[in-house]
């Protein structure tokens, strides 16, 4: 090493205010672990600190392998969120690691821009065994930019501007996807958005022909399963959709961004609805294999060359990091892992344990009322009671804040039973689970057991639980007051 780099490295050592400058960047960045809180409140998102040490989330996950995470005190979790369904093979798998690194080892050019990359190629291919009436990808570095690549395909390929979408979308956060979005939370204080996006209640093929027939609208997209409230519709709604859409030229889009790569016990929801052929797929997230951010646009020929219709148009859609080798070695070796460890059929398998055991407990607790799935991505909902005693509880909670008693779930399955799951949404009384499709059954007997005392317990009022309820109410309407 030249003076000038061990120059060069002395100073950011000193600047890091490490005591000796150590080559393993882990360690290095780890002597910062006890600042990790702080540096978000003061650099980033402070207000995401406030809510994670509000509900007892700030434990410090220091590891995470496979289906389990670690906190600094070294207790194991088992993850009921796989960041958000990006980790579908579990957290760190060997087999994306070891493409990532031979990537690595391998120096290859990556982004030349002015020319391809065989990987990319390869995972196209891939993907696209998936969607046999399929045959063009486009890639993109999210699920919120492969949103926007189909809007801007759809538009391109019909030359309408209308997008269609339901009630309880969720399509991502950026401007286009946003406008798609069935939930006012998210879209509050940043409009105007896309004129020409309108909503339609979800499982309604009566209003969607309503709106279609209008012939405005470029695409319908639809999540065939919704995220926000595991919402599944029923049996003839999707080829009832896609048929409709045809009927009345618009394109249909199906976001498998969460359900998917095998969450749903088939390798796409749309697969569980026979003679369902989306004009666009969208996928994104357990594409990544956990590490590498990636999004992706599977299409009809006739629909990408509207976009790309010229020599001088060849680069009219596109991002600078789209295709990058890492991004790709991952979705290769993602796939492989899907299909070598016949992970669709564990996820099948595991789902209807775990949607078997959460039926009984619809039939056993009066707070529980529905227990809904497919594979591994199953909402267990909770209702209104009918005693008494637990009516004046949930009650409590409701007037404070629509969907609150959900927490009375969530927080006690992480701190007692250290499982971590998500409510289905705001104002949901939804609890989610998206566990990585790898679990085993040791780990729905984990799932199933603390769900069950958790759930006795809250049956039992009052307890430590409705006490817990009675601080989160109190919370919720100080911080309405504040707000
Ligand atoms: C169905 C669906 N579509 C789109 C998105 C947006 O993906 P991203 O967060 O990668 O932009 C999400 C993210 O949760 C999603 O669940």
């Amino acid at each position: 090493m030249t003076d000038m780099a061990n120059a060069s490295k002395d100073i950011l050592g000193a600047q890091a205010g490490y005591e000796t400058y150590s080559n393993n960047f882990a360690q290095r960045i780890g002597v910062r672990e006890n600042d990790r809180y702080t540096l978000h409140s003061e650099h980033l998102n402070e207000m995401w600190v406030r809510v994670l040490k509000t509900i007892g989330y700030d434990v410090g996950f220091t590891r995470g392998v496979g289906s389990y995470l670690w906190d600094r005190k070294g207790d194991r979790y088992l993850d009921l969120l796989s960041g958000w369904g990006v980790f579908a093979i579990g957290r760190n798998h060997p087999v994306v690691r070891d493409a990532l690194v031979s990537v690595l080892d391998a120096e290859l050019p990556n982004l030349v821009q002015l020319d391809v990359s065989v990987l990319a190629g390869v995972l196209a291919e891939m993907l696209l065994e998936y969607t046999p009436w399929l045959d063009k990808v486009f890639f993109a570095n999210s699920g919120a930019e492969s949103i926007e690549a189909a809007i801007k395909f759809a538009r391109a390929a019909t030359g309408r501007a209308g997008i269609l979408h339901v009630a309880h979308s969720f399509h991502g956060l950026t401007y286009g996807s946003l406008s798609m979005n069935g939930d006012e939370i998210f879209k509050k204080g940043f409009g105007p958005l896309l004129p020409n996006a309108h909503e339609i209640p979800f499982d309604d093929l009566g209003a969607l022909e309503k709106a279609l027939s209008s012939r405005q609208y470029a695409a319908f997209f639809v999540e065939p399963i919704q995220g926000k409230g595991v919402n599944i519709p029923q049996d003839d709604y999707l080829i009832g959709a896609q048929n409709l859409c045809r009927k009345y030229g618009t394109l249909f889009v199906a976001d498998e961004i969460q359900t998917g790569m095998g969450r749903t016990g088939k390798f796409f929801a749309i697969d569980h609805y026979s003679g369902v052929e989306p004009d666009m797929v969208v996928v994104a997230k357990a594409l990544s294999g956990g590490h590498v951010p990636v999004g992706a646009v599977l299409t009809r020929k006739s629909i990408f060359d509207k976009t790309f219709d010229r020599m001088d148009r060849a680069v009219v859609h596109g991002s600078t990091f789209s295709k990058t080798d890492l991004a790709m070695a991952a979705g290769i070796a993602t796939l492989e892992v899907i299909k070598n460890e016949r992970v669709i059929e564990n996820a099948a398998s595991k789902g209807e344990r775990i949607l078997a055991s959460f039926r009984k407990m619809v039939d056993h607790y009066e707070l529980v009322c529905d227990a809904r799935g497919k594979g591994l991505m199953i909402g267990l909902e909770f209702g209104p009671p009918k005693s008494f005693k637990l009516k004046t509880a949930w009650n409590l909670l409701e007037t404070a804040n629509s969907g609150l008693f959900c927490q009375l779930i969530s927080i006690p399955l992480f701190k007692e039973h250290k499982v971590l799951t998500q409510v289905a949404g705001h104002g949901n009384h939804t609890i989610k689970l998206l566990p990585p499709l790898t679990i085993t059954d040791a780990d729905c007997a984990w799932i199933e057991e603390s769900f069950d005392a958790v759930i006795a317990d809250a049956h039992n009022a009052p307890t430590a639980v409705w006490s817990l309820g009675k601080t989160l109410a109190e919370n919720a309407i100080k911080a309405r007051m504040s707000g």
